[in-house]
């Protein structure tokens, strides 16, 4: 069995277990259409239904469904409208029409008139924003045990998915290092930002985020995407958080560099190091939370190291001081979407795992498991707001803080295919070795 036909009689059993677990025996996923920004005739750019790329890799046929039926042959209504005004994606011969029905369609209602009754005993699954689909009778509109059900397994992916998610790494770090040389030859962030695209010739709304392009102070601006158009006299430091799609699948990397060697440069590798030693931490059985606490831990040791703050890391952890200077989560699932979904998911049913106060921002507290795919990216920021709680603390060496201030931070960031026993796999490291110029 191919690999794709093994992940779509996968996704179909997961179908068959949530429909029949939550009450239905159909379900009609809708691929989503553009949105109209307000008073315009404009569409903001179309991102498809993750739960539609789940089944089959089609990214850009908005008004397309899946109707399936539990242990039915899917039947897919992909929309071709007659339009010339636009054009309309190819959607080439794959794999994956082997093991569908395909009814192309160019009118919604021929869809519905296919489906005829069908569609009243169906739940729909997508966004309904719009006529018609705002009108469908269904018989219910997004139920949330459906989507939790689903959820939850889409943790545990499928080697087909992983194959994906290697080649959208090795997209992302292609350009990476393209942005990277741009840094190193004095470009602007916008400029950066430019060579990041052109090294995959890719458009902006075909990357999975908004990229992080950093130079200098904004490194420590976590979700900093004002890319300046011209370069700064001095550009000391970069940090670039970017990644790339491969069939509907996602790469998310973080790198930081230092221009020259010195304290900024030796900092990089003490968070090289936090990081990887980490890594070698996670396998089944442990939770995702104890991982987030072991990662504060050596990065309070760092901080101590490079005379930051004043102590042990277990008191410099304790006292909140780590959260000061890495105060997101340690990371979260990726696949389908970059932030994938179901990192709180106690079980199938719906229940959640409780989050802690102390780390709010942390969006994965599930159990380690084989199959699963994570980030692990840690970071060490000047955060004046966050530091704003700590005034006049002595605990806290204010100059050496004031030094690392015009660096902005460091973050580093892998994605992680959980194996047994902790025989793991690095699909960002191992796509940067891949390259000759890494
Ligand atoms: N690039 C978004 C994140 O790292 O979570
Ligand atoms: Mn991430
Ligand atoms: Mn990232």
């Amino acid at each position: 069995m191919s690999s794709y036909a093994n992940h779509i009689a996968t996704v179909q059993a997961r179908f068959d277990a949530a429909l029949t677990a939550t009450g239905f025996d159909s379900v009609l996923i809708y691929a989503g259409q553009p949105r109209v920004a307000f008073l315009d005739d404009n569409a903001a750019p179309y991102k498809v239904n993750p739960l539609f790329k789940y089944w089959i890799p089609v990214l850009e046929s908005p008004k397309s469904a899946i109707y399936y039926k539990v242990g039915e042959k899917p039947v897919v209504f992909l929309f071709q409208p007659r339009d010339f005004w636009h054009a309309q994606a190819e959607v080439p011969h794959e794999e994956w029409q082997q093991h569908v029905e395909l009814v192309v369609i160019d009118e919604q209602e021929k869809m519905t008139a296919w489906l005829g009754d069908k569609l009243a005993a169906a739940a729909f699954i997508g966004e309904d924003f719009a006529e018609p689909v705002a009108s469908w009778q269904v018989k219910a509109r997004n139920p949330q045990a459906l989507i939790d059900h689903l959820h939850f397994h889409r943790a545990i992916k499928t080697s087909w998915e992983i194959e994906n998610m290697r080649a959208a790494n090795k997209l992302a770090a292609t350009a990476h290092l393209a942005a990277r040389d741009a840094f190193f030859a004095g470009a602007s962030e916008l400029e950066i930002h430019h060579a990041y695209l052109a090294a995959i010739a890719a458009r902006e709304t075909q990357l999975p985020y908004n990229s992080i392009v950093a130079l200098n102070e904004h490194g420590a601006i976590l979700h900093y995407d004002m890319y300046q158009t011209k370069a700064p006299a001095q550009a000391r430091s970069f940090l670039i958080d970017a990644g790339a799609l491969y069939k509907g699948y996602c790469a998310d990397i973080t790198r930081t560099y230092a221009r020259e060697s010195g304290f900024f440069a030796d900092l990089i590798a003490a968070m090289d190091d936090a990081q990887q030693a980490l890594l070698s931490e996670i396998k089944p059985g442990i939770s995702y939370y104890q991982l987030h606490v072991s990662q504060h831990l050596k990065i309070a040791q760092v901080l101590s190291e490079f005379g930051f703050v004043k102590g042990s890391a277990e008191s410099i952890y304790e006292q909140g001081y780590s959260s000061a200077f890495f105060p997101h989560g340690l990371g979260h699932f990726i696949g389908l979407q970059v932030h994938d979904v179901g990192g709180f998911l106690a079980n199938d049913r719906g229940d959640t795992i409780a989050r802690d106060p102390r780390h709010p921002f942390l969006r994965l507290l599930r159990e380690v498991e084989a199959g699963q795919v994570f980030t692990i990216e840690p970071g060490l920021y000047v955060v004046d707001q966050l530091l704003e709680a700590h005034a006049g603390n002595n605990d806290f060496n204010w100059q050496r803080i004031d030094e690392l201030r015009p660096y902005g931070g460091v973050r580093i960031e892998d994605s992680i295919v959980v194996g047994e026993d902790g025989n793991n796999e690095n699909l960002t490291r191992d796509a940067f070795a891949s390259l000759a110029n890494h």
